[in-house]
């Protein structure tokens, strides 16, 4: 019921809150810590570049538990519990309400103290997200978002925040891009590789950059492209407006499932487009079941550049 979801609402922001305190005390005291111990211990996962801190599995435990008290019957997917195997069932099933976590997306950023990383919290029925909470502490940035409710930042802003020329109509002028190069490190030669590389990731990113960067003709010129190293505020910042196109192939439900409610309710798109693409014409996803792991986030279409004066 609406109630119920209300409830549930307030819920995951409150724990979107402590979880965000939790990380962020995990850092200050790496913080203070004498000089050159900064940086975090982490272990690897599947590769060098896959990696875990204690501060992943404690921060996704006190939310497991916290979810499991409150709401027995509801299902738990967190990256850290899928990881270490203890997930047997983590597809998204459309018969239980599921909630879907990363404790600590940008984990590779928090080891160095790069303050792009953040608590991702997504509650799904039926396979759609309905609720996001996204919560960056150092940056002091909490994303929200409902269905039916809007989107906001800082439980106060409306977004977008940024409102620019609608894409593809008019296609993007001074457009920012966003992608991420994901975990991938496999041989690009060896049949599994095919696809995942790091290299032909970037390939086929600046393919795509250029084929729709240059569809403006001229000036029709991307102004930059970005690449954050966390997936859930790529989404969060394209939900503001602050990028106009994100791009990632290769990304777990975790990773985006709390984007896509706030990016939905913003009135942007998600799409399964594998670049280069347009994003006209490719298939919106609205359900996480799909399991694509190839994103491409549209931002939210605003007045056109004449009323803004962005040109
Ligand atoms: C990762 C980050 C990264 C993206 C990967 C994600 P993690 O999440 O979002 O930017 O490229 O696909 O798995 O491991 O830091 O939670």
């Amino acid at each position: 019921s609406a109630e119920q979801l209300d409830e549930i609402y307030a819920f995951a922001i409150q724990l979107g809150k402590d979880a965000g305190k939790m990380l962020m005390d995990a850092a200050a005291l790496r913080i203070n810590s004498a000089p050159g111990q900064g940086q975090q211990a982490f272990e690897d996962k599947d590769n060098a570049v896959d990696i875990v801190t204690k501060t992943d599995t404690d921060v996704e435990a006190f939310i497991h538990s916290s979810i499991s008290k409150k709401y027995p019957d509801h299902k738990f997917i967190g990256e850290e519990t899928y990881s270490a195997g203890s997930s047997k069932d983590y597809l998204i099933t459309p018969d239980h309400p599921t909630w879907c976590v990363d404790p600590l997306d940008g984990t590779v950023n928090y080891t160095h103290l790069f303050p792009m990383f953040c608590v991702s919290i997504a509650f799904i029925v039926s396979g759609s997200p309905v609720i996001g909470v996204i919560y960056a502490p150092f940056l002091n940035q909490l994303f929200t978002s409902c269905k039916g409710k809007g989107a906001w930042l800082n439980e106060t802003q409306s977004l977008p925040l940024v409102k620019a020329v609608p894409i593809p109509a008019n296609a993007p002028k001074g457009c920012v891009f966003s992608c991420e190069w994901g975990k991938d490190r496999r041989d690009p030669d060896s049949e599994k590789g095919k696809g995942g590389n790091l290299g032909r990731k970037v390939e086929s990113f600046v393919n795509m950059a250029v084929e729709i960067g240059g569809r403006g003709g001229k000036g029709g010129m991307v102004h930059g492209v970005r690449s954050l190293g966390s997936a859930t505020l790529d989404l969060a910042y394209t939900a503001m407006g602050a990028f106009d196109i994100w791009w990632e192939g290769g990304c777990w439900e975790w990773d985006v499932a709390a984007g896509i409610a706030l990016l939905q309710e913003a009135g942007g798109l998600v799409t399964t487009a594998n670049p280069p693409s347009d994003p006209a014409t490719a298939e919106i996803i609205t359900d996480v079941r799909l399991g694509s792991r190839l994103y491409l986030a549209i931002r939210p279409a605003g007045p056109s550049a004449t009323e803004t004066g962005r040109q």
